[in-house]
C-alpha cells in the first residue's frame, strides 16, 4: 500500500432512526486500524456522540462513552484497539490541541474519532476519514457523507 493511503473514496449512508445509526458506527469499527482518525462534523444533536458510543461498541469497548465536553479528550482502552474520543467544540484555537499533545492520540496505537473537526481542519492527517451527518427530513433521519481511504471505506457494509 502506498504511504499516503492510496485512493480516496465518498459513499453516503441514510440512517432512518438511532438504531440505524448505532448499526452504522458498528460497521464502521470493524474497518477501523490503529492510526486511524475519524474527523466528525454536523450540527448539534445530528448524533456525533451517538456514533462515537457505536463505534466504541464496535471496537469491544465496555466502558460507557460520554461526551468529552469539558475534557475534551477522553481514552478508553478494552478494546480491539484504544479509543480517543475528542469533542473540540469548546477549543478557541488550534494550539489548544498542541497543549492537549493531540499528535500523540493521532498517530498513536488506537483510532481518533474528533467531534466538530471541522474547527481544527489544518491539524487533521490527510488520511483521515471524513464523516459529515446532517439531518433527514423526518425526525430521526440522519444523512451520512464518508470520505476515506477507498480500500478502508469500501468495506464498510451498507444494509
Ligand atoms: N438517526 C439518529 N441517529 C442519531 N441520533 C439520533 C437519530 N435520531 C434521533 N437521534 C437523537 O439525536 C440526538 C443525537 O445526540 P448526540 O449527542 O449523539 O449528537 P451530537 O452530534 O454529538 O451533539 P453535540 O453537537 O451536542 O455534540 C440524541 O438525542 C438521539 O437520540
Ligand atoms: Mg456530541
Amino acid at each position: 500500500m502506498e504511504a499516503n493511503g492510496g485512493q480516496r473514496a465518498t459513499r453516503t449512508f441514510l440512517a432512518a432512526d438511532e438504531a440505524a445509526t448505532r448499526n452504522l458506527g458498528r460497521r464502521l469499527a470493524r474497518v477501523l486500524r490503529a492510526g486511524d482518525v475519524v474527523a466528525l462534523a454536523g450540527d448539534l444533536g445530528t448524533g456525533k456522540t451517538t456514533l462515537t458510543k457505536a463505534i466504541a461498541e464496535g471496537l469491544g469497548i465496555r466502558r460507557e462513552v460520554t461526551s468529552p465536553t469539558f475534557t475534551i479528550i477522553k481514552e478508553y482502552d478494552g478494546g480491539r484497539l484504544p479509543l480517543y474520543h475528542f469533542d473540540v467544540y469548546r477549543l478557541t484555537d488550534e494550539a489548544d490541541m498542541e497543549e492537549l499533545g493531540y499528535e500523540e492520540y493521532f498517530y498513536g496505537s488506537g483510532v481518533t474519532v474528533v467531534e466538530w473537526a471541522d474547527k481544527i481542519s489544518g491539524l487533521l492527517p490527510e488520511e483521515s476519514i471524513f464523516l459529515r451527518l446532517s439531518y433527514g427530513s423526518g425526525e430521526f433521519e440522519r444523512n451520512y457523507e464518508v470520505v476515506g481511504p477507498e480500500e478502508r471505506i469500501s468495506r464498510v457494509r451498507g444494509d
